[in-house]
């Protein structure tokens, strides 16, 4: 790995975000999700957000052929969640407890809050492929709020934090 590459890897680790668990339904109508970080808002009309998928996601195809997915922005306390679909090999929403939403789309119960989106766009980026989509709608939980991830590790939002 090139020196500038390191840097890049050293100073992307040390940018604080949140974490989120991006799911939908492949082909065949099966629940499939991976942990994200990569989420972020991009305009406010319409109402878009986007992430982005690594190339060598085993749900790649489905996500690409997706009309719709659901962005669920995890509560501090979910870190058994944010592990187990980051994983290989785990049953991941046989581990959780989910439903299906008006969309058909699998959401997890107890997140921070569930952005339901329609695909609006993707773009190839590199061994990545951002997908933007339109929020059409949004639950919010009023007592939890979300977690934070940084230098890998993730939790609740330090009491520092609160003012
Ligand atoms: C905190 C965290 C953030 C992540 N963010 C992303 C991301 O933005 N995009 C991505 O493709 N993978 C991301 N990953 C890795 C995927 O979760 C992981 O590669 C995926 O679950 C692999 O799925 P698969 O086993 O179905 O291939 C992240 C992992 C962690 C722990």
């Amino acid at each position: 790995m090139s020196e500038k590459e390191n840097v890049f890897k050293e100073v992307m680790g040390n940018y604080p975000t949140g974490v989120t668990i991006v799911t939908a339904r492949n082909e065949e109508g099966e629940p499939v999700g991976l942990t994200v970080n990569s989420f972020a808002s991009v305009s406010l009309d319409p109402l878009l957000v986007l992430w982005s998928i690594d190339h060598r996601v085993s749900s790649l195809e489905a996500f690409k052929s997706a009309d719709h997915f659901a962005i669920h922005i995890l509560s501090g306390d979910q870190q058994d969640l944010c592990k187990t679909f980051a994983s290989k090999d785990t049953d991941r929403f046989n581990s959780c407890t989910w439903e299906s939403s008006e969309y058909n789309l699998p959401v997890i119960n107890d997140a921070y809050a569930v952005l339901q989106c329609k695909t609006f766009k993707q773009v190839e980026a590199g061994d990545h492929t951002i997908l933007i989509g339109e929020v059409q709608d949004i639950q919010k939980s009023d007592t939890k709020e979300p977690m934070m991830y940084h230098q890998r590790r993730f939790g609740p939002i330090p009491v520092e934090f609160h003012s």
